[in-house]
């Protein structure tokens, strides 16, 4: 089954086709106007995904050496995300699939960061216990096979994606955040300051990460500028180590409680280099198999998106045109993400 997928639900205007589960092409445009100030700026997002949609799928065709004939089926991301940016990929993919009369289904966008990971893996095994962590959601996932969520824990308050932007933000530090911290924190002593992991001692599996942000400004009030000069690294390794220590904790702990032995993330965290690294050493020595997703899948993509799409149409589910009948999978994603 070949399928186009189309992501713009914020800044990545991204267009993919997929045969089963080799990717044939994945073309992704990162708005770079956003990064002047600080953070994605909705209104200008939907523009330049409306100036960017016919030629992202364009060249994600020409990539895959396909025709819009051979497509069996679409999938756009139709949300979570910023309404006027998602109403861009969404009307553009009905149209087409209007056009060449063929199936399409709306995605949920943390339903394409799971099958990002399964996407970048020869097998993959359920149950899985799945740790997503992105800009927008930090949420832990059961999942007992394809299509079959439960939610067993998720983020009172603000998504680790976003502490690390904010963070960075407050550090003088570019957008967007994660990747900055993450590079400087390589050079840095993670135990220079204790910044809190929240909820830490809580028996359930809920996140918290508006604490974080705050004991990180005031940390910061009465620093002067040689100071933060000399230990920015340090500082990025410590606020670091507080948001994924408690990520790894709670992990381990559902891993643990759920008796599962395979353990996955997805979502834009998921390239954190110290994530990865402290996840594979724990899932060592607990022997339990670890799924990391390929990095070109962690962060927004269509690849992704066009995977689970794929997953739905292959079992007989498609949207209707006024998106208001959605199957009945895709309505259990909806609802309980
Ligand atoms: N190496 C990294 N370390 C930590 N965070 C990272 C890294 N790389 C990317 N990120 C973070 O990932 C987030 C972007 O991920 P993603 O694109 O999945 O989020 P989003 O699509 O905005 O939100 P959502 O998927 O929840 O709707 C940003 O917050 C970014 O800082
Ligand atoms: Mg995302």
């Amino acid at each position: 089954m070949v399928v186009l997928g189309v992501e713009t639900s914020c800044d990545e205007t991204s267009a993919a086709v997929i045969r089963g589960d080799t990717v044939l092409s994945n073309v992704i445009s990162s708005q770079e106007i956003h990064s002047r100030f600080g953070g994605v700026v909705p209104e200008l997002a939907s523009r330049a995904h409306i100036r960017l949609v016919v030629p992202m799928v364009r060249e994600a065709m020409k990539e895959a050496q396909l025709d819009f004939t051979d497509l069996d089926g679409l999938a756009v991301t139709h949300g979570p995300g910023l309404v006027g940016a998602l109403l861009v990929g969404v009307n553009f993919i009905k149209g087409l699939a209007l056009a060449l009369d063929r199936p399409f289904i709306g995605v949920n966008h943390i339903e394409g960061h799971i099958y990002g990971n399964i996407l970048s893996q020869q097998t993959f095994e359920f149950p899985v216990l799945f740790l997503i962590i992105s800009g927008g959601h930090t949420q832990l996932v059961l999942m007992k096979d394809h299509l079959q969520y439960k939610i067993i824990g998720t983020t009172r308050d603000d998504a680790v994606g976003e502490a690390f932007d904010k963070g960075a933000k407050l550090l003088g530090l570019g957008y967007p955040g994660g990747p900055e911290i993450d590079k400087r924190a390589l050079n840095g002593d993670s135990t220079f300051y204790p910044f809190p992991q929240a909820l830490a001692r809580d028996k359930g599996y809920e996140f918290s990460y508006s604490g974080l942000k705050t004991s990180l400004l005031t940390y910061l009030q009465d620093k002067d500028k040689s100071f933060l000069q000399e230990h920015l690294d340090d500082i990025c390794a410590s606020y670091q180590f507080a948001a994924v220590e408690i990520l790894i904790k709670k992990t381990m702990r559902a891993a643990r409680e759920f008796h599962i032995n395979n353990i996955a993330i997805a979502g834009g965290v998921a390239a954190n280099s110290r994530l990865r690294k402290r996840l594979e050493e724990e899932c060592r020595h607990n022997n339990r198999h670890l799924y990391l997703p390929d990095m070109q899948f962690c962060t927004d993509n269509a690849a992704m998106i066009a995977r689970a799409g794929l997953e739905y149409l292959r079992n007989g589910f498609y949207s209707e045109q006024n998106l208001n009948a959605y199957p009945s999978l895709a309505l259990q994603s909806v609802t309980t993400f």
